[in-house]
């Protein structure tokens, strides 16, 4: 039976240190599971001291937890294989990663045409993501049972206590995010019911997001001058804003307060996380853009933490004090 699901969803672009929450709370749970997306996701998370990447698996892998990767994700089989041995080889069970029959396979024809058409235009990972979705919504996809070894296959049922990590975040929503500068799957905690389980079940929506914002790959929301800011060219530096799938440098802003506030609203996230204020601190710089629109100054990471949760309590009343937690260790909460 399942008692309750808790949520994590990213409340920007992506790339906001959400495999750094799901890793730290996965101990709690007794299944860690993803509902969507697949290796277009980069999850860096530091298990005593040492940095681990991965791009697929749920990070319940790290904690001796069942990790589950949903019939609505999209599998790279060889890399999925890659996967599961850099784990092998780091002293992970990988017995408890269990992939859906009925997740889509990615093809080497979806990643050409990733490749050869979209990357170049939007700025895609390369991973064949969208074609992949394109194919299973034309019904000629491949599921995962016709090529995933038994092992692999996941036949149980969701039990006890669930945390879903959401890969891509809130404004690559398919639906929601700038189209076509989007992803090609759902990225709204809704969709973790794909599943299967009743929306009834949640319990937590827990968001996360940055202290300022990044964006890899192409969206006229984060316009080209913005790399010639030499504050930005920091941010990169020191918060080590590099794609984990790409490599690319992310194109850096001042965290847009209105986007945030109605990511907040729109997800019906009840705990916010705001992770790398360490960075900020380090850079020495502290601002935002107010919802309204004006770049705020301010003179301390204090200062400028204090401001943000006025602006996001103003417009967020269901939200109180102790439900956001300002982060600024890449480790830890
Ligand atoms: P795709 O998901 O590879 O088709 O890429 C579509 C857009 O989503 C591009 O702008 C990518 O940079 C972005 N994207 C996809 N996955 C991630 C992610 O995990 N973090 C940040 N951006 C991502």
């Amino acid at each position: 039976m399942i008692n309750y699901v808790d949520i994590i969803v990213g409340l920007a672009w992506g790339d906001e240190g959400k495999g750094k929450i799901s890793s730290a709370l996965a101990k709690g749970y007794d299944m860690v599971c993803r509902w969507n997306g697949g290796p277009n996701a980069g999850h860096t998370v530091y298990i005593n001291n040492k940095k681990y990447k991965t791009h697929l698996i749920p990070s319940g892998v790290f904690h001796g937890k069942p990790s589950i990767i949903g019939p609505n994700c999209v599998i790279n089989v060889d890399k999925f294989h890659q996967e599961i041995q850099y784990l092998k080889e780091n002293g992970f069970d990988t017995s408890l990663v269990k992939v859906h029959p009925f997740a889509h396979v990615i093809t080497e024809n979806h990643i050409k045409y990733d490749l050869e058409y979209l990357k170049p235009k939007l700025g895609t990972t390369g991973q064949g993501i969208a074609p992949c979705y394109a194919d299973k919504a034309n019904r000629v996809g491949i599921q995962v049972w016709q090529k995933l070894d038994k092992e692999y296959l996941w036949d149980m049922k969701l039990d006890g206590k669930i945390l879903c990590e959401g890969a891509q975040s809130i404004w690559l929503d398919i639906n929601w995010g700038d189209y076509p500068y989007v992803t090609s799957s759902e990225t709204f905690p809704h969709n973790a019911c794909s599943l299967g389980f009743s929306p009834k079940k949640i319990r937590d929506i827990i968001g996360v997001a940055k202290i300022y914002d990044t964006k890899s790959g192409v969206d006229p929301l984060f316009p080209e001058s913005l790399w010639d800011d030499p504050v930005f060219d920091k941010i990169i530096e020191i918060g080590e804003e590099r794609g984990t799938t790409t490599g690319r440098k992310r194109i850096v802003n001042w965290l847009n307060t209105k986007k945030l506030i109605n990511a907040i609203n729109l997800s019906g996230v009840n705990k916010i996380i705001i992770n790398k204020c360490d960075v900020l601190e380090k850079v020495g710089v502290f601002k935002f853009q107010s919802y309204d629109g004006f770049i705020k100054v301010y003179h301390s990471i204090e200062a400028m933490q204090d401001g943000l949760a006025v602006e996001i309590f103003t417009h967020c009343p269901e939200l109180d004090l102790k439900d956001i937690v300002f982060s600024g260790d890449q480790t830890k909460i």
